[in-house]
């Protein structure tokens, strides 16, 4: 499990003891509401433990990973993900699979450019790794996460329903 580095931030694989601030940052409506076609906030400890060891399974991989978003003091910013989207009841998979990039900050750490910096972070180490391509599936109203994507420089492709289950916008990017 790697840890990254950027100017202002430290992306470090998700402990145990990060629990408490994964139930603070995914209990909060105003974090999950955009996310897939069903969006549930987090309610308790055991569920934020339990979610905490699927990331750090992720990021056992060479490329995917789900890290915490930390600052160079170690305060709790947020969560970045790299690993294969979710695909809609019947779609056809690919080989390899889709892989998305996804971010979700604690509402104390949001324009800031975080995410922005975390993804870019996270995105070239894996196109240096070998990642051929990286999508981003964003619900239609989230503004915020669509300006993310227009900064990290993504082509946006569209409506589609092939992911989550929904209708969601298409954005790609492609290894340089
Ligand atoms: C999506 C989300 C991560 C976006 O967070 P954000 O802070 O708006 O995004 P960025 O990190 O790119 O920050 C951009 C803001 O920081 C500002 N900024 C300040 N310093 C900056 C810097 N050094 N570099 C870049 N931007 C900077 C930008 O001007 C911009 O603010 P503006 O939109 O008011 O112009 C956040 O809204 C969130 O966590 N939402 C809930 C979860 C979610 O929906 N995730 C996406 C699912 S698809």
């Amino acid at each position: 499990m790697r840890t990254l580095t950027s100017e202002r931030l430290v992306l470090r694989p998700w402990e145990p003891a990060d629990a408490d601030f994964l139930l603070d940052l995914e209990g909060r409506w105003e974090v999950v509401r955009h996310l897939g076609a069903a969006p549930t906030p987090m309610t308790s400890h055991d569920e934020a433990l339990a979610s905490v060891h699927r990331r750090r399974a992720i990021s056992a991989h060479h490329v995917h990973g789900v890290w915490l978003v930390t600052d160079h003091e170690g305060r709790r910013l947020g969560n970045l993900l790299l690993k294969p989207v979710p695909l809609s009841a019947g779609e056809p998979p690919t080989d390899p699979p889709e892989v998305e990039v996804g971010w979700h900050l604690h509402p104390g750490a949001w324009g800031h450019g975080h995410a922005t910096e975390a993804a870019r972070l996270v995105l070239d180490d894996a196109f240096a790794r070998g990642l051929p391509r990286a999508v981003a599936v964003v619900h239609p109203d989230n503004l915020a996460s669509l300006a993310v994507c227009r900064r990290l420089g993504m082509r946006h492709l569209g409506p589609s329903t092939r992911y989550m289950g929904t209708t969601l916008e298409v954005f790609e990017l492609v290894a340089p």
